[in-house]
């Protein structure tokens, strides 16, 4: 887990009863090693003044997106590019709706869409507000977006009722924080993924495919750029934006993924397939249109090439990482077919049941390689990723190193 000491953290407080407890928050950031530079909301300055925080902090505080003198100081761009980490705590249920809807009308919802630094929230707010499900919209987007969650915690709240909406405590958050700093585990190397479905032509309009989002491989390529790699991610047809520092080459067809991983495959350190490729593609598509005439047709399959196993069967393999999506007896199919294949590292996880697999946002992983394992989750993929990654990273290290001896 990453320490703070050094970190420069931009701490936004909202307002919210819990926005006492933001000044004893960074005492305890500072007590870490951090450097912290507070944003107030207008809501957070009812609560607490900011003259509070400039004492804890010895720097002006910073309230205001359309004010010349604190712009000429230090800038909205300025205080998004000094920031290691963005913590918002406490997180009125405004300002996540703000966040999720990406507005910019003040400097701390300015400064999160311009900042790419990671961004964590402490919600803080009453029970109910905190369960409705428009709340509950905006966490989901945001956890979809590499948003750190922390909390909240149940108990007495202040407007009398007891229940979940408690902002963490300070320690806690702390704690909670050194988890979502990039660690630079993949400094200089080169990942390489393929995330989505692929898509095999029948005829002009009509394909074979499956149901994979491509979540999975996103927030891979996502967690692989956050421990400073440079990746390459190779993606099939999904609707998923391009995470930060990630190079997307889009294709269709398993042929075509198969010629874009080759492409690059000698240069790259690391290989992860999550692509679910389709195993068999029509032999010989149809130039034009299929016209429905008989009540039943056959379409002649050839299978397609397989990405992972080519590429684990080269005389010098990168760190070859592959997936098995199960229905049944996991682990031993699993682990099949990571010595079929020659694999490093196969992660698998149950398919076609409810809250995990193809669709949903959360899931869960076992992960075995030679001599050993690990159970990820559930939680959602973006964590998942990320905990996969790491996985990834420190067991890559472990054979450079083997081999450099
Ligand atoms: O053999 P199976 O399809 O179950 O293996 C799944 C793993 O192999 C996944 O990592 C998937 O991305 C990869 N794969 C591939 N090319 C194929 C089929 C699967 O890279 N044609």
């Amino acid at each position: 887990m990453a320490d703070l000491d050094g970190k420069r953290i931009l701490l936004g407080v909202t307002g919210g009863i819990a926005a006492y407890k933001s000044a004893d928050l960074m005492r305890r950031l500072r007590d870490a090693g951090a450097e912290v530079r507070v944003v107030m909301t207008a809501g957070a300055q009812e609560f607490v003044r900011p003259l509070t925080f400039q004492a804890v902090s010895g720097n002006p505080v910073h309230t205001s997106l359309l004010d010349p003198d604190a712009e000429a100081a230090m800038g909205h761009i300025e205080l998004a590019r000094w920031a290691d980490v963005v913590l918002i705590a406490p997180a009125s249920a405004d300002v996540l709706a703000r966040l999720a809807h990406g507005l910019a009308d003040d400097l701390l919802s300015t400064l999160c869409l311009a900042t790419d630094a990671p961004v964590a929230v402490a919600p803080a707010m009453n029970r109910l507000m905190w369960a409705h499900p428009a709340t509950q919209a905006n966490v989901r987007t945001l956890t979809e977006r590499q948003v750190a969650i922390f909390g909240p915690g149940a108990g007495d709240q202040a407007c009398g009722e007891t229940g979940d909406g408690r902002m963490l405590e300070p320690l806690d958050l702390v704690a909670a924080l050194g988890g979502v700093l990039p660690r630079p585990l993949l400094a200089g190397r080169y990942v390489l993924l393929t995330a989505g479905p692929t898509r095999e032509a029948i005829d002009p309009v009509r394909y074979i495919s499956n149901r994979s989002s491509g979540r999975m491989g996103f927030a891979l390529a996502a967690a692989a750029a956050r421990c400073g790699a440079r990746v390459t991610l190779v993606a099939g047809p999904v609707n998923q934006p391009t995470p930060a520092g990630v190079e997307r080459v889009d294709v269709e067809s398993a042929e075509a993924m198969h010629q874009a991983v080759m492409q690059r495959v000698a240069e790259c350190d690391i290989f992860v397939a999550c692509a679910a490729v389709a195993d068999y593609r029509a032999a010989t598509p149809a130039e034009a249109k299929i016209k429905k005439q008989a009540d039943t047709m056959d379409i002649a399959l050839v299978r397609n090439p397989d990405i992972l196993a080519d590429v684990a069967a080269r005389p010098q393999p990168p760190f070859t990482v592959g997936f098995a999506a199960e229905t049944h007896d996991m682990q031993e199919h699993a682990e099949d077919k990571r010595r079929r294949k020659g694999l490093d590292m196969i992660a698998a996880n149950w398919v076609g049941r409810p809250g995990s697999g193809f669709e949903a946002e959360d899931n869960a992983l076992e992960v075995t390689w030679e001599g050993g394992g690990l159970s990820l989750g559930p939680e959602p993929k973006t964590r998942l990723a990320v905990g996969l990654m790491e996985c990834i990273a420190e067991r890559f290290a472990g054979r450079d190193d083997k081999e450099r001896a």
